[in-house]
């Protein structure tokens, strides 16, 4: 195990009724904030009343910016950095999934940088300071809830890059199971395919000592394999979106990663999908997460591989490549089994931008990997997925 610096310093409120910690806490840290959300989701759940509630209750005044769309635009992230400046806010609090939350920690860094925020997207070095980010959490998903991190779109020219770091992770969040019941079933499935990745991710990596960090991989990719396919059969099951929503936040948090080195591989080219055709980033994962399996399994890559089919999959029959496969074909089965895409013909994805789009990828720093992949190994894994 690699040395590390353990720093999760978001403070969490957990379980159902949680948002009557919202005021105080955040009256604690400002009472001028900015209140970013969706596209409306949160009023048709209650939600928006409860938070304007709290805040009037707390004497907190805010201005809002609402419409922050699904893989978040950098002109969303401009008007509240704006709203900021015009009425000398201080904090932002965040009501939403990952593209809400993402939206308003770039803002919050924004706020405190002399040029243009798409400068801190592309380099995160740039962040150097920021307002405080709270949030209240209504998908499981990206663990933004509890990381530093925040994924940016320019679309105009194709572009979607993580940025994000230390200073931009939530000083406080409120994840409140109840809130998700209505998400919707492609959603819950695309949330659970990103916290699968995430863990993925930080899994699939060539550090053999960090025994831990593994078996809280497994328990997360097990919690995620329980509780989906509950949650989609039934979306008011508390246990089960409870669970999921504790997984979204510990598979990104770094409780998986510190002691390795996980330069990750499946999310920078599901980022150019994203950047390209506008798509849900979760689906994107699922349908190349099989196929990039598929594609860096080896001798020297399948300790892992069976490590993950016998642990997770509870797969013992056959030699070790049997059960490597057997690992892959079950997780295709079940991303599968969620009705999501395992093509990308079926969200109408062809060739035409493979060469750019592999090229982006290997460039964001893929040859760190877990296998080094080149641009045509990236292209080859795009192909595998058509
Ligand atoms: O906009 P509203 O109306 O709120 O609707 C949203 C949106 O349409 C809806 N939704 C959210 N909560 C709901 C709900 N609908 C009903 N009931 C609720 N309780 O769901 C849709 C998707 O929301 P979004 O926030 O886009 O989803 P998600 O949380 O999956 O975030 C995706 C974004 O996060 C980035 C992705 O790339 C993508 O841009 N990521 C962020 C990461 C991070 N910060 O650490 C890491 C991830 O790997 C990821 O890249
Ligand atoms: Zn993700």
């Amino acid at each position: 195990m690699q040395n590390f610096h353990y720093n999760i310093p978001t403070q969490i409120y957990f379980g159902k009724g949680q948002i009557e910690n919202l005021g105080e806490n955040l009256k604690k840290i400002s009472d001028k904030v900015l209140l970013v959300y969706g596209g409306g989701s949160i009023k048709k759940i209650g939600l928006y009343d409860k938070v304007c509630e709290q805040l009037k209750k707390a004497g907190i005044e805010w201005k809002e910016l609402a419409g922050v769309e699904p893989n978040p635009r950098i002109e969303s992230v401009r008007k509240g950095v704006e709203t900021c400046h015009q009425h000398g806010l201080t904090a932002v609090l965040a009501v939403g999934g990952g593209s809400t939350i993402d939206c308003s920690k770039i803002i919050a860094s924004g706020v405190c940088y002399e040029g243009d925020p798409w400068d801190q997207v592309l380099d995160r070095n740039k962040i150097t300071k920021a307002l405080p980010v709270a949030a209240v959490l209504t998908l499981a998903a990206t663990g933004s809830e509890m990381d530093g991190f925040a994924v940016i779109s320019d679309l105009t020219k194709n572009e979607k890059w993580g940025s994000g770091n230390d200073l931009t992770k939530p000083v406080f969040s409120i994840l409140d199971p109840e809130y998700t019941y209505s998400v919707s079933a492609y959603q819950t499935a695309a949330g659970t395919a990103d916290i699968m990745s995430h863990t993925f991710e930080n899994y699939f990596n060539q550090e053999k000592g960090a025994y831990l960090q593994a078996r809280f991989c497994e328990g997360i990719l097990k919690t995620c394999i329980k509780y989906a396919p509950i949650a989609l059969e039934d979306p008011k099951n508390y246990e089960a979106r409870a669970n999921l929503m504790w997984a979204s936040s510990m598979a990104i948090n770094g409780i998986c990663s510190y002691g390795e080195n996980t330069a990750w591989s499946v999310h920078p080219m599901e980022h150019e999908l994203s950047a390209f055709y506008d798509i849900t980033h979760g689906v994107g994962l699922a349908i190349l997460t099989p196929n990039w399996m598929e594609y860096v399994l080896n001798e020297d890559t399948l300790w892992k591989f069976v490590e993950y089919g016998k642990n997770v999959w509870g797969i013992h029959e056959g030699s070790d490549m049997d059960i490597a496969h057997a690992a892959i074909q079950k997780t295709r089965e079940f991303f599968k089994s969620l009705n999501l895409p395992s093509s990308l013909h079926e969200i109408d994805i062809d060739e035409t931008h493979f060469n750019v789009m592999a090229q982006k990828a290997a460039d964001g720093g893929l040859q760190n990997g877990f296998v080094a992949l080149s641009a045509e190994d990236v292209k080859k894994i795009f192909k595998m997925a058509l």
